[in-house]
């Protein structure tokens, strides 16, 4: 009698240190397949946007570059949003034009700006309205600004305009700016550039004189 009672003792011991196991140990955590070798690189928590995740202690999951971090190829822009574009010093693009540069700022523009400035620049986006509109970039405005204060709009943001640095790369916005001469020019030509144009179509092989 006192036998069968320890072997039950034993037995509910036995069970219980398997229970423990069972529930504790890790192993068997996966009740579709309980038993896998080394299994959490298969079973990473999925990040849900917009919701919280407990990693990190801030809950965040997207992770933002620490404090006065900038990335290899990033300048560092000197000039905040409060200062107008007018008070920036004037100075042209250092980026040579040349065909790819502008078929790259193209795409920047038809990618970034159109939906908000239009194709040509008129501020008649396909977002505007309920977006307000912004001004024209074929005003007499933004044909007197040097290209450096384009790149500080667009780098800093203007007023409900946001920052387009975190987006764009310097070099893209310099494209840019060769684009938007470039729609300028195609939209009211200047004596010489009217001039030019003849002498390019002269001397063009085919071309009318
Ligand atoms: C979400 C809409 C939006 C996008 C996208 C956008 N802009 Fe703007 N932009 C505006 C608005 C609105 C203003 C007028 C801000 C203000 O009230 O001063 C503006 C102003 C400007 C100005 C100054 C115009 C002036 O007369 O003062 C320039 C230059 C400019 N944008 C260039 C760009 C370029 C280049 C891009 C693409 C890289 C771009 N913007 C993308 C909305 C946008």
């Amino acid at each position: 009698m006192k036998c069968a009672l320890k072997m039950v003792v034993a037995l509910v011991a036995v069970i219980f240190v398997c229970r423990f196991i069972y529930k504790h140990s890790g192993i068997f955590q996966y009740a579709h397949n309980p038993l896998q070798y080394m299994p959490n690189m298969h079973h990473t928590k999925a990040l849900i946007p917009q919701r919280g995740y407990d990693f990190f202690p801030d809950h965040a999951g997207v992770r933002v570059p620490p404090a006065g971090t900038l990335a290899k190829t990033q300048q560092p822009y000197p000039y905040a949003k409060t200062v107008p574009a007018t008070d920036v010093p004037k100075y042209s693009n250092p980026t040579p034009i040349s065909r790819e540069v502008v078929l790259r700022g193209q795409k920047v523009f038809m990618t970034t700006c159109v939906v908000c400035h239009g194709p040509s620049g008129l501020g008649n986006g396909y977002v505007v309205p309920p977006f307000p509109q912004p001004p024209s970039l074929q005003s007499d405005k933004i044909r007197g600004y040097a290209d450096s204060q384009i790149f500080h709009v667009i780098s800093v943001g203007q007023n409900s305009m946001g920052s387009y640095a975190p987006q764009i790369r310097e070099e893209d916005r310099w494209a840019v700016i060769h684009y938007i001469r470039v729609l300028q020019i195609s939209e009211k030509p200047s004596e010489e550039d009217l001039k030019a144009f003849d002498s390019l179509i002269q001397n063009t092989k085919g071309g009318q004189p």
